[in-house]
């Protein structure tokens, strides 16, 4: 099976607060998108294309590796993945969609989903199960329902598709005024099964600052 990973990095990373777009960010002295591609290819994946912010896409250029591809993405992150999809080659089996906020993702996520598509799953997600107890809370701020929290779980990336169906699913989704926080979501919009396979702490997302410096934590060596 032939994969091509897609690297969201066209987001701003207005909750990190950064100077710099959140996927440029260092840790542990390199950007996180970086830390990204890395992720997919030791985890399986052939080729790379990263959706990047229009303004710095010389900055990204530059910090990427030559054999990664580089496309401008959108104002949202569906718009984002729709332009590396249109990029990326048409000759590949399976699509793997990953966050450049997620840079300690181990390979073995990434090997986990590939194992799933070529199991034959069209859509795969890895997920982790929700420790907290969890609540609806009314306009007031008052609790007004607990969930059950046994069938609930936390979606991470990369996520997995067979290029074709995912290419159909996203010329078939709706406009921007429905919004779409992953690609699962596009798969399921349009009706395709999405499988699950056990994801791992340490592909958190990095949203907020604190995210960050957990991050930080998590690097071998005497950055500890
Ligand atoms: N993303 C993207 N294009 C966008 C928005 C987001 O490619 N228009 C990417 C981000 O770069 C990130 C991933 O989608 O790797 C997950 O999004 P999120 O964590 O929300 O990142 P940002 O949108 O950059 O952060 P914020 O929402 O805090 O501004
Ligand atoms: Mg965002």
């Amino acid at each position: 099976m032939h994969a091509v990973g897609i690297v969201a990095a066209a987001g701003s990373g207005l909750r990190l607060g950064a100077e710099l777009p959140k996927a440029l960010v260092p840790l542990g002295g390199r950007p996180l998108v970086c830390w990204a591609v890395d992720a997919l290819r030791a985890g399986g994946v052939d080729d790379v294309v990263v959706a990047v912010p229009d303004p710095q896409q010389a900055a990204f250029t530059a910090v990427l590796p030559a054999d990664v591809q580089v496309v401008v993405g959108g104002d949202t992150r569906t718009a984002s993945v729709r332009a590396a999809l249109a990029a990326a080659r048409e000759q590949v089996d399976a699509v793997l969609v990953h966050d450049a906020a997620r840079p300690l993702t181990p390979p073995d996520v990434v090997a986990r989903v590939l194992a799933a598509l070529a199991a034959g799953a069209r859509a795969v997600v890895p997920v982790l199960p929700v420790v907290d107890t969890t609540v609806v809370v009314d306009d007031d701020g008052v609790v007004a329902a607990d969930v059950p929290r046994p069938p609930l779980r936390r979606v991470q990336t990369p996520q997995g598709f067979d290029r074709t169906t995912l290419v159909r699913a996203y010329a078939q989704a709706p406009g921007p005024a429905v919004e779409f926080t992953d690609d699962a979501s596009v798969m399921r919009a349009a009706g395709i099964p999405v499988h699950t396979v056990a994801g791992d702490e340490r592909a958190a997302k990095i949203t907020v600052a604190h995210d960050l410096r957990m991050a930080e934590l998590q690097l071998p060596g005497e950055r500890n």
